[in-house]
């Protein structure tokens, strides 16, 4: 049972326990009971466990969030991530929806946007597109100065040395960044987008590096909404990744981060007065995290994002509703393997979900609207199922299983 942090920590020292021990190659069955997907140890231990389940085949690993439930009535289940409420199980889905419908345009022209971790990859390719499109002013925040070639690139986007700025902070130091925004007088618009190298093999992964490595996605997040304080950007973005839906093997602390991440951003998006957007993307062409599980990516089927769409798809997400959104491009393989229903499945799977989440009785809390887990808040996360068809996406709901002698299987992904 994860409670707050120290849970995290504890289900972590137990995996690295197993892991480590003779014979931990054999099976096993481990079931990890969270009491709100939303809470974000709890998310955090939910993206761990992902990655635990595929680099430890042969371990049969479970999460089971189960609200005001009695984690004593949960059994072990079948290799997936559950809720359970009131003796119903529900799965997680990513549903796509038709992204024809327009978005307001929110970037504005010569507007100014501080990217933290902007000297990154993806932030220098988010800068480019901000300065070349809307001849917007760019602060880019990061603990060390830009490399040469990171340093050339900025020269060469911004040769009069007007457009482009780089202060250095350390993200998760909340007056740090706040001395940053003092400088920087009016911001439009805020994009996080730090994270740090932290792939290793459960064996090989201290906890020390896992802490890390989460640390590096979620307390930035949190110290970045603290440092805003009392502003009014027009939006706050945070780069997420769709390890979040499938916790690689090798990648359990940067998964924990993600998930973490995720729950923070919708948290904030509940409490702030202005639009906060998660985005979870999936791989950035030409970036060293895609060029490193270059192979893997290619074998999972996922299909590198160009920047240029990528930006397009960050656009059209700042101007609509949705407060978490997956921008994804790959195979059906792989997107079935993150939750999407198969092509022509979602109207069905927005149906049932959407009678279940009628038929079942209230948890209490927050009740949603359209498909989810009765009394868990509504989550709304988008995807793009293919190149072709990007940025199609939709609401993530959840979706009813069967769960029977104590083993919570899967009817069928899309009728639950
Ligand atoms: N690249 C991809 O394919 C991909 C895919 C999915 C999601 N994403 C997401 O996109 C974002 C950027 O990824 P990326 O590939 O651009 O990574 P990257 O090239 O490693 O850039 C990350 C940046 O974060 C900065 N950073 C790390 N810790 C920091 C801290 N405490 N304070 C301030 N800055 C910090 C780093 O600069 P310093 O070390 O100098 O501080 C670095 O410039 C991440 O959120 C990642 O999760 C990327």
């Amino acid at each position: 049972m994860i409670e707050g942090e120290r849970g995290v920590l504890d289900l972590f020292r137990i995996v690295n326990h197993l892991v480590l021990r003779p014979g931990s190659g054999g099976e096993l069955a481990l079931t990890v009971v969270t009491r709100s997907a939303d809470d974000p140890a709890s998310a955090a231990a939910l993206g761990f466990a992902r990655s635990v389940r595929s680099e430890c085949e042969r371990w049969r690993v479970a999460t089971v969030d189960i609200g005001p439930g009695d984690p004593a009535a949960v059994r072990p289940a079948a290799p997936g991530d559950y809720a359970l409420r009131a003796g119903r199980w529900y799965r997680e889905v990513l549903e796509p929806v038709d992204d024809t419908a327009g978005a307001r345009p929110v970037l504005r022209e010569g507007g100014t946007y501080v990217v933290v971790g902007g000297t990154g990859d993806v932030g220098l390719d988010i800068a480019e597109q901000l300065v070349r499109r809307h001849g917007a002013r760019v602060v880019l925040v990061g603990r060390s100065a830009p490399d040469e070639d990171r340093a050339a690139r900025i020269k060469a986007l911004d040769p009069s040395g007007t457009r482009v700025e780089v202060h250095r902070a350390d993200a998760a130091r909340p007056g740090e960044l706040r001395a940053v925004l003092d400088r920087v007088g009016d911001v439009h618009g805020v994009l996080h987008s730090v994270t740090v190298p932290s792939d290793r093999s459960l064996a090989a992964l201290d906890e020390e590096s896992f802490l890390r490595g989460m640390a590096a996605k979620s307390r930035t997040t949190e110290a970045l909404a603290e440092a805003l304080g009392d502003r009014r950007p027009d939006f706050l973005a945070l780069f997420s990744s769709v390890q979040s839906f499938l916790g690689n093997p090798g990648q359990a602390a940067y998964a924990a981060g993600c998930t973490a991440q995720d729950a923070i951003g919708r948290a904030l998006a509940a409490r702030l007065p202005y639009p906060v957007r998660v985005v979870n993307w999936g791989a950035w062409s030409g970036s060293a995290l895609t060029e490193r599980h270059r192979d893997r990516l290619a074998a999972a089927g996922i299909h590198p994002l160009p920047p240029e769409a990528g930006f397009e798809a960050l656009s059209r997400v700042l101007g609509r509703q949705e407060v978490q959104v997956a921008v994804v491009s790959g195979t059906d393989g792989f997107l079935g393997r993150i939750g999407v229903p198969a092509a022509g499945a979602g109207a069905d799977a927005r149906r049932q979900a959407g009678a279940e989440a009628e038929a079942a009785p209230s948890a209490g809390t927050a009740a949603t609207a359209g498909a989810g887990v009765p009394g868990a808040p509504r989550r709304r996360t988008r995807c793009s199922p293919s190149s072709a068809r990007w940025p199609v996406s939709g609401p993530v709901s959840w979706h009813r299983t069967t769960c029977s002698a104590g083993s919570a299987s899967t009817r069928s992904r899309t009728r639950g």
